[in-house]
């Protein structure tokens, strides 16, 4: 059977406009670490199941191995590679480093996308809301109990303006 022909994709990454020419058939995880070089976002179970390709659409969490890459031409996609601003890292990523939330780190970019989403809606989530949140995202290291810390300590930082969490704080 022949192959469909590779079509043109206009794709907002991290703000960024990427043109790539790929099969209308690649998810959206595909595209972004084979055609993108975006090798941020992982792959775990590609089934929709574990939560490790998270990125945000248009701020929204989805499983990018769920999605074609073509029904995200129009949307604005977020990946790990976009959370932090320069050289300075999002707090979340800060609070997840310092408070032991993370062991092997497979499935901390979808964590932090996922978290990160929550955060920017809403800025003091309770501990149900957060594990509602997160309970697509499967970690086979932590226990998860590092993981809400984490994201409580976050969206402490996050909801006091000029408190600042740095890399040295433990
Ligand atoms: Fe997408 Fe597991 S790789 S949900
Ligand atoms: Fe290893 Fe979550 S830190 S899978």
């Amino acid at each position: 059977m022949s192959q469909p022909k590779n079509i043109h994709l206009l794709l907002t990454v991290n703000g960024e406009s990427m043109q790539v020419s790929v099969n209308p058939g690649k998810t959206l995880l595909e595209v972004l670490r084979e055609d993108l070089g975006s090798t941020g976002t992982k792959h775990g179970c590609e089934l929709g199941e574990c939560g490790a390709c998270a990125v945000l659409r248009d701020g929204e969490p989805v499983l990018s191995c769920t999605l074609l890459a073509i029904e995200c031409e129009d949307a604005r996609i977020e990946t790990i590679e976009g959370m932090a601003d320069k050289d300075r890292l999002h707090p979340l990523q800060l609070a997840f480093a310092n408070h032991g939330g993370l062991q092997c780190g497979y499935c901390t970019p979808g964590m932090l996308m996922t978290a990160r989403a929550l955060l920017e809606k809403n800025r003091r989530p309770s501990r149900a809301q957060i594990r509602e949140a997160l309970s697509g995202n499967l970690c086979r290291c932590t226990g998860y109990q590092q993981i809400i810390e984490s994201v409580e300590q976050a969206a402490a930082i996050m909801d006091t303006p000029g408190d600042e969490l740095t890399g040295n704080d433990a």
